[in-house]
């Protein structure tokens, strides 16, 4: 196990090159490069934070962990370094993803932080290259990369060189639009095998559902399925949901998203959107809009998105603005079309129906 894992870490580099390029030559035979949606704005945002993670913050944060480490605990150096290779980088590679998990859910539930992780979820379609969509800032505060230095500090450098080609193979995968994974939900006889594979690794379905614009297909999940390469995390605080199939296409990106510059998405708040609306925009208003009388309205058949955070600027409904709270949507299906009162103060019981709570607050 450990020549395996010395050869990974011996060949770093050309590995994780080798991942990117099969996944990239995947995705051209699929055809997915000669019908992306990509635009130029897209292309700028992953061009500019592909090249700001791998030559500026990935190297500048281990060179000062490392650096601090010494500093800090200067009878560490090496401690473990008499570790086999496999036990380093398993304890490498657990916390990584432990402490990613909660950075990633808590940009999902900050505002403040929501902003800077926003660009990773104004992709319309997947495609390896939305693993590198954040605001610059976002990587300068990843724990995980922080842990890379004091890690190697300690000793266990070899481990985790060899836990990161693996790991760049779970978090390429689950990005791109080749989904390995895909025939494992089709075939009655594979399905018992991805049914224990996704309770500890990421799938592309399960990414797939994170990078939603809403629950609205029953298999978006963009407030959950916050893990990188273990799902165990998911399962442990809640935020899990197995689909076992993909969003709809029309379903992946921002709910009316405004399409900001790439340069705001990337660099808010140094320079803002100019996008009246956006969230990076300088106008921008995060306040509450409910009220205390209903919405009486004729509602067709259909499937509906009521609003629970109270930001929605469409209330009753969701318009999306609860990214950045801890809040979702409720779904709920209309069979007869007729006319509702729908509760606009959020304190009824039978939400999204009105049941007369607002007249006693
Ligand atoms: S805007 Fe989506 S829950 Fe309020």
């Amino acid at each position: 196990m450990d020549n395996i894992l010395r050869y990974l870490a011996d060949n770093q580099i050309y590995l994780v090159l080798g991942i990117l390029i099969f996944f990239s030559a995947l995705e051209a035979i699929m055809g997915f490069y000669a019908n992306w949606k990509r635009s130029k704005d897209d292309l700028m945002v992953e061009s500019v934070n592909f090249g700001f993670l791998m030559f500026v913050a990935k190297p500048l944060i281990t060179f000062i962990s490392f650096g601090l480490s010494k500093f800090l605990f200067p009878n560490l150096e090496n401690a473990i370094s008499a570790w086999p290779i496999w036990l380093a980088g398993l304890v490498y590679i657990l916390f990584d993803d432990f402490t990613q998990y909660w950075y990633h859910r808590s940009s999902h539930e900050y505002k403040w932080l929501w902003k800077w992780h926003r660009a990773h979820h104004t992709a319309e379609e997947m495609g390896l290259l939305v693993s590198y969509r954040e605001a610059v800032w976002f990587f300068l505060f990843m724990p995980n990369i922080w842990w890379i230095g004091i890690f190697t500090y300690l000793g266990g450098g070899i481990g985790v060189a060899a836990a990161i080609v693996i790991k760049q193979f779970f978090v390429i995968s689950s990005h791109s639009n080749a989904k390995w994974d895909a025939v494992f939900y089709q075939k009655k006889s594979l399905k018992p095998i991805i049914k224990i594979l996704e309770r500890i690794f990421i799938t592309p379905a399960f990414h797939h559902g994170h990078h939603a614009k809403s629950i609205i297909d029953d298999i978006g999940h963009p407030n959950g399925n916050f893990g990188n390469m273990f799902s165990i995390w998911d399962q442990m605080f809640g935020s899990a949901k197995f689909a076992h199939a993909f969003p709809n296409s029309d379903n992946y990106g921002l709910p009316n998203d405004p399409k900001d510059s790439w340069v705001s998405q990337v660099f808010y708040p140094v320079f803002k959107s100019d996008k009246q609306g956006s969230e990076i925009s300088q106008d921008y208003k995060f306040e509450k809009t409910t009220k205390l009388e209903p919405s009486q309205m004729v509602l067709k058949e259909g499937d509906y998105l009521y609003c629970n955070c109270g930001y929605s600027k469409t209330q009753p409904f969701c318009d999306g603005s609860h990214h950045g709270t801890k809040f979702q949507p409720t779904k709920f299906s209309i069979k007869k079309e007729k006319e509702y009162k729908l509760c606009n103060c959020k304190l009824c019981k039978k939400s999204p129906f009105c049941d007369n709570s607002h007249l006693k607050a």
